[in-house]
């Protein structure tokens, strides 16, 4: 691997300007306005495998945003690696908390990555970290080092659920045919702590409206008899979790995979800092399920949360009325053994029984994603430790991560793979906030430690 090395050594200061290329696209898939952008990624993701040597480079149409592919199949008789990534971002909003343009990014000096940090949107979630991969794979086919073949496939839709995955998958695989999937979409716990996901979160996510009278009426001729739906949506929206921050929801729990107390312990060991937490967040104490640390509820743990919630006047200055509807957007963080769709159902048949008669409660599901695990014995799971110890100089833990990536359990399903999570962020980098960031040091790191992955997988 030594002339890989010296090749990544060699371009350094290109790959980030190319990276800087990627980022300036604002790839926002929610928002139909950046509809043309999100395309022109595709077109430019596209014209980067190729120019790092990848055959068969294809943006295949789906139902939804294109999928990038491409692929170098050195032997048919050696393993084969999928490398899957998302070139669509987050929207920036809100964008008056940016210190600098989310799509302009720039290397800035921080506490944390004294050596610089690049400042985009999309820099750590996933441009940054899809990028390694494609230079990883660069420097191996360049010099000649490739161990194994690879597939890449590079998606748009990541950060809208993946809809129109479940229809390309299935329908694609012979193409996307691997032993094994590598993703580097996560984090690990520090610059100085490598580590490796082992799990995800899946995800519920519901959104739910409440209706009183016909219109908005006037709050002093009415209120006190009229149902208020504001109040009563808050007051629903309360009992779904007790004092001891459980979730209230008849069954919720009743999948849960619990851990073991060794598998606790384990975990108890992963280094955490309690006051420099809150310091980073700015909050002043945490909260949470009773009983469970704080690692724990981040990620072993069920979650419930309102993501916003609405209705009635929120204007300038002051207007005396009662809202006809109020609106809210919830998510369930999902751990494994819970179905995605029974907790849907579980919600719906629950939260309407909340609600005084006076109003009428509507529940819309939206898109869901099952949690996953990966096995700490998995060839993958080794050869990423491997890599990982290796050129951290320091020995790689396993984690849970909190977040979801719902293709992940649907890679298992269709495809039999398994994914290894081989991330480079922080939570430090801000993933969806303003002034998200992605350091020079993990981006880097990434770039060296990628193709010494390959190595301990075909030989493993
Ligand atoms: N890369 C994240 C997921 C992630 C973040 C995993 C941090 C582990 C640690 C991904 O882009 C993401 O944001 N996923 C969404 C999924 C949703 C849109 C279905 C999420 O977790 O909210
Ligand atoms: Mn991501
Ligand atoms: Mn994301």
């Amino acid at each position: 691997m030594n002339e890989t090395q010296k090749f990544i050594n060699d371009n350094k200061d290109r790959f980030l300007n190319e990276l800087f290329e990627l980022l300036r696209i604002p790839s926002v898939s929610a928002d139909p306005a950046f509809n043309q952008d999100v395309l022109n990624t595709a077109d430019k993701v596209a014209e980067f495998l190729k120019e790092a040597g990848a055959d068969n480079v294809e943006v295949c149409e789906t139902s939804g945003y294109p999928v990038v592919y491409g692929e170098k199949i050195i032997d048919p008789s050696k393993p084969t690696i999928l490398v899957y990534g998302h070139y669509d971002v987050q929207p920036a909003d809100p964008i008056e908390l940016w210190e600098s343009a989310p799509f302009e990014p720039i290397v800035k000096k921080t506490e944390i990555h004294p050596e610089g940090a690049i400042f985009a949107r999309g820099s750590a979630d996933d441009k940054g970290q899809f990028f390694m991969q494609v230079k990883a794979f660069e420097a191996m086919n360049k010099t000649g080092e490739l161990p194994c073949n690879i597939k890449f496939m590079i998606e748009g839709e990541e950060e809208v659920g993946s809809s129109s995955l479940s229809e390309f998958v299935p329908a694609n695989k012979e193409k996307l045919k691997n032993d094994i999937i590598v993703i580097s979409d996560t984090e690990i716990i520090s610059k100085d702590q490598p580590s490796i996901s082992v799990g995800l979160r899946g995800l519920s996510y519901v959104e739910v409206e409440v209706h009183g009278a016909n219109m908005d009426m006037h709050s002093g001729v009415y209120g006190g008899a009229v149902p208020n739906p504001l109040n009563v949506l808050s007051a629903m929206i309360a009992k779904l979790h007790d004092e001891d921050g459980r979730i209230t929801i008849p069954g919720f729990y009743d999948d849960v995979l619990e851990l073991s107390a060794e598998e606790r312990a384990e975990m108890a060991k992963i280094p955490f800092d309690l006051e420099e937490y809150k310091k980073s967040v700015g909050i002043a104490d945490i909260q949470g399920e009773k009983g469970y640390t704080t690692i724990e509820r981040t990620s072993i743990r069920p979650t419930l949360d309102v993501n916003g919630m609405w209705g009635g006047y929120i204007g300038a200055g002051a207007k005396t009325v009662i809202a006809a509807s109020a609106f809210a957007k919830i998510s369930m963080r999902l751990v494994p053994n819970q179905d995605p769709d029974k907790i849907t159902k579980l919600f719906t048949d629950y939260f309407p029984t909340l609600a005084p008669s006076s109003v009428r409660v509507v529940v819309k599901p939206h898109h869901g994603g099952h949690s996953y695990l990966l096995p700490t014995d998995d060839k993958g799971y080794l050869a990423a430790k491997k890599a990982m110890t290796q050129t951290f100089g320091k020995e790689a833990l396993p984690t849970r991560s909190g977040g979801s990536i719902p293709i992940v359990a649907l890679f298992e399903k269709e495809l039999g793979s398994k994914s290894v999570l081989m991330g480079f962020g922080l939570n430090s980098d801000v993933i969806h906030s303003p002034n998200e960031n992605y350091g020079l040091f993990n981006f880097y790191k990434g770039i060296e430690t990628i193709p010494y992955f390959f190595k301990y997988y075909t030989e493993g």
